[in-house]
């Protein structure tokens, strides 16, 4: 910027804009104005500096940006695919035709918002595993991992309630046998599935109320807890900085601008992701099958992927241990995760320590090899309610094999960490660790390994495979 381009505002506000981004003086000319709007912008969202190791690629992995990205591209596409939607059967299966076939990049739309949603979950679970295993869900963020699980479970929302809108045979039997779930709640269960069906099965009414969440509820909700989720990052004094294990933060850090310093990397990410994405959607079509036919149920019916590790651990369990304790438990130790693993001596440091990296692996590995032969002796040779006929099922084919799974994990995990010494929050690791891959063993079974009846089978002997 030459000096004649700029001039001297006697504003507070100026003063302290010009003092970060133009030392010399607010610019006259258009582009170094334009600059200073977008540099602006850019620092509603980011500090003006950040410490420079928390910019190391290999900490953060960049998950919350690319969920950011995701959730952009999604409200981007949503709004352009609602403009094409009526949310009536049959119009919204006719309507999904005509955008694939007679609306211009149409398909390229829906194939975009289609992957976007399917990414995003995974990539806010990975973001949610990253958080975990550097501790950054510790003392001061305790609020921001609460918010962080929240959002979460409104992205599976998101994409549940958008999983019926294209009103295919997919989209009908998949919520049929979600929304199924939810009426094993103890007491409101079938009160709350009626509400969210709109009536007793899935209907022209279950597509309304599902498109008003899809489209307006879940969306505002969580572009609202995003922002307060960046907001609450600069509260807490930044990201968690990382580092090796056992090593002491100097007092003094080493700070950069974020920009160019952060901007300039979170730039490249984001296009090279949008590159993929484009990509992706222009050779993966999105799934659409032939319309509804609420008369004919496919075998097997199946709830969408995400739910597939809960679908499984109904075939296992009473359906209110299966549906509601499990799940339940799962999640409020999740919410309540900061409260009781809070050491802070370990943050920033991958898998608390290098003892930890071990046991992560280890607990990883048995949880991977226990968790499918515990699924093929519950299928094959345990028949809980034959052998105790007289009690309650919810108890003999529930609470005992629940107790009994609950008890070998805490000895199994208990032992180990006796072995090797662990400390209190490597032994939460390892449990969070064998539980975690155990939800993506069953998944993964509940995906590809359950044939015609939801029978165990192999997907490469399927007639047609
Ligand atoms: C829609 C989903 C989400 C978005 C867009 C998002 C975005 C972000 C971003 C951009 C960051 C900073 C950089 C990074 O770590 O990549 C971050 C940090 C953080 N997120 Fe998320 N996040 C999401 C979901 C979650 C979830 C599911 C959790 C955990 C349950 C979580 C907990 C946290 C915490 C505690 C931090 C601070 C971590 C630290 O300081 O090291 N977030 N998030």
């Amino acid at each position: 910027m030459k000096p004649e381009d700029t001039e001297e505002i006697p504003s507070s506000l100026f003063d302290r804009m010009r003092k970060t981004l133009a030392p010399s003086g607010i610019p006259t000319d258009r582009r170094g104005r334009m600059r200073m709007v977008v540099d602006t912008l850019i620092l509603h969202i980011h500090p003006t500096k950040v410490n420079s190791r928390t910019l190391r690629f290999t900490y953060t992995w960049g998950l919350g940006g690319l969920s950011a990205l995701l959730t952009v591209i999604l409200v981007s596409t949503g709004v352009l695919l609602e403009m094409n939607y009526t949310p009536s059967p049959p119009d919204a299966y006719l309507d999904i035709i005509n955008l694939t076939t007679n609306v211009w990049f149409g398909s390229l739309v829906r194939n975009l918002h289609h992957w976007s949603g399917n990414l995003l979950i995974v990539a806010a679970v990975l973001h949610l595993l990253r958080v975990f295993f550097t501790g950054g869900h510790r003392p001061p963020r305790e609020l921001n991992w609460m918010l962080g699980v929240a959002m979460l479970l409104l992205v599976l929302g998101a994409n549940f309630t958008g999983y019926l809108l294209p009103w295919d045979e997919l989209a009908y039997w998949a919520i049929t046998v979600g929304t199924s779930i939810i009426s094993y709640v103890p007491l409101v269960g079938e009160w709350l599935n009626r509400l969210l069906l709109g009536g007793p099965e899935v209907g022209a009414a279950t597509l309304l109320n599902f498109y008003a969440l899809h489209i307006s509820i879940i969306p505002v909700t969580v572009v609202l807890l995003m922002s307060y989720h960046f907001w609450r990052i600069r509260k807490d004094g930044g990201l968690t900085i990382p580092k090796k294990p056992g090593e002491e933060l100097p007092k003094k850090m080493e700070s950069v601008t974020t920009i160019p310093y952060l901007v300039r990397p979170e730039l490249m990410f984001a296009i090279a992701w949008l590159a993929i994405m484009f990509f992706w959607a222009m050779l993966v079509p999105a799934p659409l099958e032939g319309i509804a036919n609420p008369l004919v149920s496919p075998n097997p019916a199946k709830a969408p992927w995400y739910f597939m590790g809960l679908q499984e651990l109904l075939l296992h369990f009473h359906p209110v241990i299966g549906a509601v304790l499990i799940p339940g438990l799962a999640l409020t130790s999740l919410f309540l995760l900061p409260f009781y693993d809070v050491e802070i001596k370990t943050v920033g440091v991958y898998f608390r320590s290098q003892r930890g990296r071990y046991l992560a692996i280890i607990s990883a590995g048995l949880s991977l090899l226990i968790s499918p032969i515990w699924v093929l002796l519950d299928e094959y040779v345990i028949h809980w309610t034959m052998w105790l006929p007289s009690w309650p099922t919810w108890i003999s084919n529930g609470l005992v094999p629940l107790s009994i799974l609950l008890l070998g994990i805490f000895v199994l995990t208990g032992w180990i960490a006796k072995l090797s010494r662990a400390s209190l929050e490597e032994r939460v690791l390892v449990i969070f660790v064998y539980l975690f891959t155990a939800l993506v063993v069953l998944t993964v079974i509940g995906i590809f390994f359950r044939g015609p009846g939801m029978e165990l089978f192999w997907p490469w002997m399927m007639p047609g495979h």
